[in-house]
């Protein structure tokens, strides 16, 4: 993947857990495939503001909450946890992890060969590497908003994309080059109601397109997507479901 020219997302906790929490909330699916054990160390990769480390630590896991945001990373050491700011795409442990973990981060790092080097490495050997990201299709009437909104301004949206959104065969592939070997990998379409109007969604998710608006047209622009998307998006009880699709997986490093 090429690098995004210059990307632009921000984290800001307070707003994450105000329009996002339902994303942690719907992580029970990938940590129930995960099975973790008491007294297992466990890296989660890209943990944000930490809520499902939080979860893994109570169920008697020694956990590492890895981010790149200081701000998420600053919120997850307030619930007392070993959360370290580091790039998922230079990770730098060594041999020292039974399980890495993520949910709903892999798709903000678009390096997946770097990625999973760095889980490689991480991993003592039998170790396994179990996530759930964004898959092929995820968010796709929301991006081609964005994007189209963007296009009739004068920019190039689709330059703008932050997301990597692969299929199973794509990510399987990555996986076995670099020696995984996948034991579970689905593509699952997940329909997903929001706790606000779609407005939260974007302002949490979308800045890699709003910021790049002047700020004097944002509002403007975002209440064209919002436009845009409320056929589409806005259910019969005035509830916003966000077209999401799951990457979810399972790969061990051979022993
Ligand atoms: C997510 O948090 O899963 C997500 C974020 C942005 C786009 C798609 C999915």
């Amino acid at each position: 993947m090429p690098e995004l020219d210059n990307p632009i997302q921000t984290w800001d906790p307070e707003r994450y857990a105000r329009n996002a929490r339902f994303v942690a909330d719907l992580g029970a699916p990938v940590v129930e495939l995960l099975h973790p054990q008491p007294g297992e160390r466990i890296l989660d990769l890209g943990c944000g503001d930490g809520v499902l480390t939080q979860k893994l630590a109570a169920m008697g896991c020694n956990v590492v909450g890895v981010d790149s945001s200081g701000a998420q990373i600053e919120a997850a050491r307030h619930l007392h946890l070993d959360a370290r700011v580091m790039s998922g795409e230079r990770l730098g442990f060594h041999n020292e992890f039974d399980a890495v973990f993520s949910n709903a981060a892999l798709h903000w790092m678009r390096d997946a060969d770097a990625v999973i080097a760095g889980v490689w490495r991480a991993l003592k050997p039998g170790g396994r590497f179990v996530a759930e990201m964004g898959g092929y299709g995820c968010v796709q009437k929301i991006r081609n908003a964005l994007v189209d909104a963007m296009n009739r301004r004068g920019f190039d949206g689709q330059s703008v994309v932050p997301w990597y959104f692969p299929d199973t065969d794509e990510y399987s592939a990555h996986l076995q080059t670099a020696g995984f070997k996948v034991s579970y990998i689905a593509l699952i379409p997940r329909p997903t109601p929001l706790p606000s109007d779609i407005t939260g969604w974007l302002e949490t998710f979308a800045e890699n397109f709003t910021s790049r608006i002047p700020a004097r047209d944002r509002q403007a622009y975002i209440e064209d997507v919002r436009e845009t998307l409320r056929s589409q998006l806005l259910d019969p009880h005035g509830v916003w479901v966000a077209d999401y699709v799951r990457l979810r997986f399972s790969a061990v490093k051979p022993t």
